[in-house]
């Protein structure tokens, strides 16, 4: 069995939607808080597969992690729970804090404990796989070469800093204690199941309701774009054949201002949605800027497709297309997710119990 935390979650929920398509996968225990971010919702695919199960529990409760760990006793835990958008963490960073930094601490501790006790082949196989973004590195100036495993840390939102501080734990437990840890920092991932509050679900679903498209400052910030399942490929290639203590960058190659996506998602919905009248361009409204926001990210993914040989399956403007598509098909989950409703659903379908095993 795997551990996945933060599996009811964007990237999470695409992982594990992802693992189970394989014939030999092991089986997942989706170990999730359900925050405002999760939702079981997006597991409906996988509810009834007997290769999956789902706990709720937080990973900053010692005793639960503990728990669940002897009893289960993984083959390896893979880490995504924490909190994830930068935004939130300007206006209440001690959610970011709590979760990224107590909350990581307290599953390496847990996950160490577990580890001594295993028996040689158990301990040799195990891995503690951490999923960590590149905005740990810092803001590119327009010349500067993308972000290395070897670029310096330099965090600049509390979001960041919270999560660069879960990778330097991640770090010392494994120089300290020898934990066989992995360690990996994407670039930005969109895709389906993507919270409406991040800026590509938040641009579709606004415009799909005619509302307006907030663009940060003057719009020319750049991101570098990964179509989620290649950042789910990336992880399991990593998990399979990474080497133990080693960090992996995984990204798209794909920088763009974050204009040229608005631009590009208003143009796919003219085609594929037509507004009555005019361009969906013309909800474009700029915004005041984000305090402390990174100009721009890239990833050099060079390491992880010389090494492990993996290489992203879409470019931007495949991914981009599936994407409005997705959410072009799933209005009833954008309304669900907006207005709350999905955790009626939720209650309707489970009672005041989410599916899965009991702590
Ligand atoms: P998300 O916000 O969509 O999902 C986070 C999940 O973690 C939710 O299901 C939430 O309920 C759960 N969670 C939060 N606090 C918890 C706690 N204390 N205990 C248990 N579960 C908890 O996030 P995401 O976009 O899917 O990101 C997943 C991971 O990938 C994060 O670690 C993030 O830093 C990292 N990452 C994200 C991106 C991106 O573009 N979204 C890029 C690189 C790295
Ligand atoms: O780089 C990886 C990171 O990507 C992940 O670690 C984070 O968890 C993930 O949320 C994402 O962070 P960003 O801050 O880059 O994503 P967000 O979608 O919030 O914003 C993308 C860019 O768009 C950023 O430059 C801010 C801008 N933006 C965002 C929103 C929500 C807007 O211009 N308008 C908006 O309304």
């Amino acid at each position: 069995m795997i551990f996945i935390t933060g599996g009811a979650g964007f990237i999470g929920s695409n992982f594990i939607l992802d693992w189970l398509t394989q014939a030999t996968a092991e089986p997942v225990l989706n170990i999730d808080k359900l925050t405002y971010a999760g939702n079981p919702y997006n597991l409906g695919a996988v509810e009834k597969d007997a290769r999956y199960a789902f706990v709720q529990a937080d990973i900053c409760d010692e005793t639960a992690m503990a728990t669940l760990l002897s009893r289960y006793r993984p083959r390896a835990i893979i880490h995504f729970a924490a909190e994830s958008h930068v935004d939130r963490s300007i206006r209440s960073p001690d959610e970011f804090i709590r979760t990224n930094v107590n909350g990581t601490f307290n599953l390496l501790n847990r996950a160490l404990q577990y580890w001594l006790t295993l028996p040689g082949p158990e301990k040799t196989d195990f891995r503690f796989l951490h999923i960590s973004t590149d905005e740990v590195y810092g803001s590119l100036a327009p010349e500067d070469a993308p972000f290395t495993e070897a670029s310096p840390y330099a965090p600049n939102s509390l979001y960041s800093a919270s999560k660069a501080a879960s990778d330097h734990l991640v770090r010392a437990y494994h120089q300290t204690y020898g934990l066989p840890t992995l360690s990996t920092n994407c670039s930005n991932n969109y895709g389906p199941f993507h919270f409406p509050e991040k800026l590509i679900p938040l641009v579709i679903s606004n415009a799909l309701a005619g509302n307006p498209l907030p663009v940060y400052g003057d719009g020319l910030q750049i991101r570098d774009w990964l179509f989620v399942t290649d950042h789910c490929a990336a992880l399991r290639t990593v998990l399979a054949s990474g080497t133990v203590g080693e960090t992996y960058n995984i990204g798209g190659g794909n920088e763009h201002t974050n204009l040229h996506v608005v631009h590009t998602l208003c143009d796919i919905l003219d085609e594929l949605a037509a507004r009555s009248q005019g361009s969906y361009r013309d909800l474009i409204t700029f915004v005041k800027d984000r305090p402390g926001h990174d100009r721009r990210y890239a990833i050099d993914a060079g390491k992880i497709k010389r090494e492990l040989g993996w290489q992203p399956a879409e470019s931007f403007e495949t991914g981009i297309r599936k994407t409005v598509q997705w959410y072009l098909a799933h209005g009833e989950w954008v309304r669900q997710v907006r207005s709350g409703d999905y955790l009626n659903w939720l209650r309707q379908q489970y009672g005041d119990h989410p599916p899965g095993a009991q702590i």
